[in-house]
């Protein structure tokens, strides 16, 4: 059986998105994630969450600037996958970080601003993901677009997130802050009168 280069492609992009969540599991299997196995699988499955989350948002604009409309073809591939790491991210806090104490994250959720605003981005992401398909956008016609905006609200929750729970070096958090910054910017014009 001889592969299309289209499907090859999206295959090869599935392993990559799937690459850094294997390359954890194997980590946590072997043992090597250092003197903090469970903060070391929060951070790494929240970087992923976020990278992905800003993959998917610069999709729009590479289709723009490039005029290539292959990249949208990715889009809810790269959606799909971010939740997934979201959902990766929230588990291990859920079942190794509050260690079944589960009545614990409503503290949580009110007493840590950030953990409040990472729920709200979790929370964002379930109707995306619920309406990622074919049946939902024709059920919902214009709506849906407008349903998926809530993407923006989510990724600058997502940012803040970061940023509230860092203790002192922040450049991390402002570099990603910046890359969603430049993203928003570039989809700015297409809202503008005239704009396409
Ligand atoms: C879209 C949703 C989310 C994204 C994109 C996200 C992203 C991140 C990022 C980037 C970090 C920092 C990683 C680092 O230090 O390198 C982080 C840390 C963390 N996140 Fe999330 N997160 C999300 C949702 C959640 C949710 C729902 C919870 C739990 C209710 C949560 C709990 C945590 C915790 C406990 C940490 C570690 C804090 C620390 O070490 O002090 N996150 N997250």
């Amino acid at each position: 059986m001889v592969l299309k280069p289209a499907t090859l492609a999206r295959l090869l992009a599935h392993v990559l998105a799937l690459t850094p969540m294997l390359w954890l599991l194997r980590d946590a299997y072997l043992g090597q994630l250092g003197a903090d196995p469970v903060a070391e699988l929060t951070h790494r499955s929240g970087d992923w969450t976020l990278r992905l989350l800003l993959l998917t948002l610069a999709i729009t604009p590479l289709r723009r600037f490039s005029g290539w409309r292959w990249p949208l073809g990715y889009r809810r591939m790269l959606g799909l996958h971010t939740f997934a790491y979201a959902c990766l991210h929230f588990s291990v806090y859920l079942v190794l970080d509050l260690g079944g104490y589960w009545a614990q994250i409503l503290d949580d959720i009110v007493k840590r601003p950030f953990i409040t605003v990472g729920f709200l981005a979790w929370l964002g992401l379930l109707p995306l993901a619920a309406t990622s398909n074919r049946a939902a956008m024709r059920y919902l016609g214009r709506r849906w677009g407008l349903l998926h905006r809530l993407v923006y609200p989510i990724a600058a929750l997502a940012v803040l997130h970061f940023i509230w729970q860092v203790k002192a070096d922040l450049r991390e958090p402002l570099i990603y802050a910046a890359i969603l910054a430049t993203l928003l910017l570039a989809r700015w014009p297409q809202r503008m009168p005239g704009g396409t």
